[in-house]
């Protein structure tokens, strides 16, 4: 092996030093060096390369055939979905999640059902011996002779398995435990992911095989190293989940060939990942009935709207300082709804803990979410139930007003397939819906008074 020339560059402003060092001289920041390739027979920019390899001069837009992108379904919807519809040949992607949250379940299964389909496929397991890989095949129930597995860390021997195998569809588990011997620093450095990366996706440029490459994710939420990749890669999902809980939510954060927002909701069984197909009706499936504190929202997800029960607790507190906690919801947003409360409506919440949940273990980032919380904290503290077949949505400003939010008719919808019967909706919104769903009635509130005047 001939080993190349490398250098340790500083991330923050480049500065280069042949030796690793702990403080930039130049910019001086810490901890930001990592070691990089200065062969010219190394090309970080596989995806410009093998783009621009095809030697075409510039064409008007309009004369681009862009012909059927060829797309691999893998058959499992909620994966299909979130891919945009099926995996790009010759597409690279990014899967990042916590140890343990069932990364090489999903994508086991994945390659299961595209090799049944003869779609040629090699899973290559940097962590597992071949015996761990069967048991978990066995465990989930793969049958398929055209699925290959490889245990192997090197990846100039992955590289040349693959070349000889030619599978079309592979996966790195996990990127983070290949190494390239051209390379000092140890495997999982940021210099070392990267490098394993850019090689990997040059092969699949030039040669249309469709990669995945699972990654860990660190502490600080940033898929470990990984996060360099994100903007090499095609497309980038984060498989998400409350370890207590069996459901996971597949996301795609990055997606050139798709929408971002789009989700897919499983739930781990002991047979392996199982699709969701209506996962409103599992999150409201152990909602307690007329318990005060428990109100149902809805958020959409890329084109699909998802009931979910948030709860809150008020009690009073037996510190100087009450609490504030929020899962799920982002605490900073609950502080201020709280306060909204506290100012617009006079309730008195100094002296009391707030706790804030939502149920299931999803996360929701929409501030149509805002008027469940301001009903949930007041059912709480009010200690009077919100009616069980009620629904809340609505952004809530500073002064106390219920904003419009998006996609209100797609919502109504989803409570009428439920069996809601009363949903509480931006009046802006609800002026504009002129669909007529029969037996739910929609009441259009303009502020936070208003709303708890007609629930309370
Ligand atoms: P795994 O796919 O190994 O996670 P990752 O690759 O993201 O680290 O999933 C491990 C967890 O999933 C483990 O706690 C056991 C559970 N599991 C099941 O509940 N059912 C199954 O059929 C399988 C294969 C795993
Ligand atoms: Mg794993």
């Amino acid at each position: 092996m001939v080993k190349i020339k490398t250098v340790f560059g500083c991330q923050n402003c480049g500065y280069q030093s042949p030796k690793w060092l702990g403080k930039c001289p130049d910019c001086g920041s810490w901890n930001s060096f990592v070691e990089e390739a200065v062969s010219p027979s190394v090309d970080h920019s596989g995806f410009s390369l093998a783009i621009s390899a095809q030697g075409i001069p510039p064409q008007s837009i309009l004369s681009i055939d862009t012909g059927e992108e060829g797309r691999q379904k893998t058959e499992i919807s909620e994966f299909d979905r979130v891919l945009g519809g099926g995996l790009v040949v010759g597409s690279i992607v990014l899967i990042g999640g916590d140890p343990g949250i069932g990364k090489s379940t999903l994508l086991l299964q994945a390659l299961d059902r595209l090799s049944r389909k003869k779609i040629q496929a090699l899973y290559v397991s940097g962590e597992e011996s071949l015996r761990q890989t069967k048991m978990r095949a066995d465990r989930i129930g793969i049958s398929s002779p055209s699925l290959f597995v490889l245990a192997e860390n090197s990846l100039e021997k992955i590289i040349e398995h693959i070349q000889k195998l030619k599978p079309r569809v592979a996966v790195i588990d996990s990127i983070q435990t290949v190494f390239t011997s051209q390379l000092q620093s140890a495997p999982g450095s940021i210099g070392q992911v990267r490098e394993s990366a850019g090689k990997l996706m040059m092969l699949s440029k030039s040669s249309g095989l469709s990669t995945f490459l699972i990654g860990h994710v660190t502490k600080e939420g940033a898929i470990a190293g990984p996060r360099v990749l994100e903007h090499m890669v095609d497309t980038v999902l984060y498989f998400e989940g409350d370890r207590g809980h069996p459901y996971r939510i597949l996301r795609a954060v990055k997606n050139r060939f798709g929408s971002t927002n789009e989700i897919g909701v499983f739930e781990m069984k002991d047979g392996g990942l199982e699709e969701v197909a209506n996962p409103s009706e599992l999150f409201l499936a152990e909602r307690p009935i007329d318990v005060p504190g428990s109100v149902v929202i809805s958020s959409v997800e890329g084109s699909r709207p998802i009931l979910v029960e948030l709860q809150a607790l008020v009690s009073p507190t037996s510190y100087g300082m009450p609490r504030r906690t929020a899962i799920g919801v982002d605490p900073n947003r609950v502080s201020l709804l709280v306060a909204v409360l506290e100012k617009k409506v006079g309730m008195n919440l100094a002296q009391q803990d707030i706790f804030v949940n939502v149920a299931g273990g999803v996360r929701i980032d929409e501030p149509a979410a805002d008027l469940g919380v301001i009903c949930a904290v007041a059912s709480s503290f009010l200690d009077k139930p919100i009616p069980s077949g009620t629904m809340v949505i609505g952004e809530v400003g500073l002064a106390g007003e219920v904003r419009g939010i998006h996609q209100a008719e797609l919502r109504m919808k989803e409570a009428f397939k439920l069996g809601f019967k009363r949903c509480l909706l931006p009046g802006s919104n609800r002026s504009r819906i002129a669909l007529e769903l029969e037996g739910i009635e929609m009441v259009g509130v303009k502020s936070v008074e208003e709303t708890l005047e007609i629930l309370f």
